[in-house]
């Protein structure tokens, strides 16, 4: 079999996701919201760490705005510059998020930062994802150099469609594994 680079996964899938039409995605965005918010990783967790979905990412909005009802604590990310990498914010609402790196809605100024040690639960984005648990982002690291920095296990669960999950993708010594992803077909633990 022909080595596929990271780059080829990330140009298929991308590709694929941009055409998935909107009523598809919303019914997909609605089984994986409904797999989420009926696990025991959300139910057993009191600060989550999740991403703010932007364009024809698996949606996460309604999943923060439930989970903020629910009086769960919502952290979320913000990429303060290249070189400082990714920082976490709490957020109590929406007003809290403005347009920032990417265009993707990160935590306005003044909002408390989390430490690592605090999260006890962490929902990933992701380009494409194999069943051993690796996982291809958009390039930028960020990610992975964030959850390199946490000492404890904290469950990584990724939103993803069922299209971008493989049998194998490639993985270097600095991608962080995560630990399940639930698509619209399946809520798989590695
Ligand atoms: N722990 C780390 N420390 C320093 N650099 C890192 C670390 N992890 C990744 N990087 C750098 O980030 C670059 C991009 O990594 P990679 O292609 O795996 O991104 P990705 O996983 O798609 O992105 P992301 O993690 O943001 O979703 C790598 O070339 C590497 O140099
Ligand atoms: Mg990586």
């Amino acid at each position: 079999m022909a080595f596929i680079s990271k780059k080829e996964y990330r140009e298929e899938v991308l590709t694929k996701r941009s055409e998935v039409a909107i009523a598809v995605r919303n019914q997909w965005d609605e089984i994986i919201f409904n797999k989420l918010i009926n696990s025991d990783y959300y139910k057993n967790s009191s600060v989550i760490f999740t991403f703010v979905s932007f364009k024809d990412e698996v949606d996460s909005h309604k999943f923060i705005e439930h989970a903020l009802r629910d009086g769960k604590k919502i952290c979320v990310p913000k990429v303060p510059s290249k070189k400082e990498g990714m920082k976490v914010y709490f957020i109590n609402n929406f007003e809290d998020l403005k347009k920032g790196y990417f265009d993707i809605l990160e935590p306005v100024e003044g909002c408390i930062e989390a430490s690592p040690e605090e999260i006890d639960f962490i929902l990933m984005p992701g380009v494409a994802f194999d069943k051993q648990g690796n996982r291809i982002g958009y390039g930028a690291g960020f990610y992975d150099r964030f959850l390199s920095q946490l000492k404890n296990q904290v469950p990584k669960i990724a939103l993803a469609y069922d299209f971008q999950l493989y049998e194998k993708v490639p993985a270097d010594e600095f991608d962080v594994r995560i630990d399940g992803i639930i698509t619209e077909k399946d809520f798989i633990t590695f």
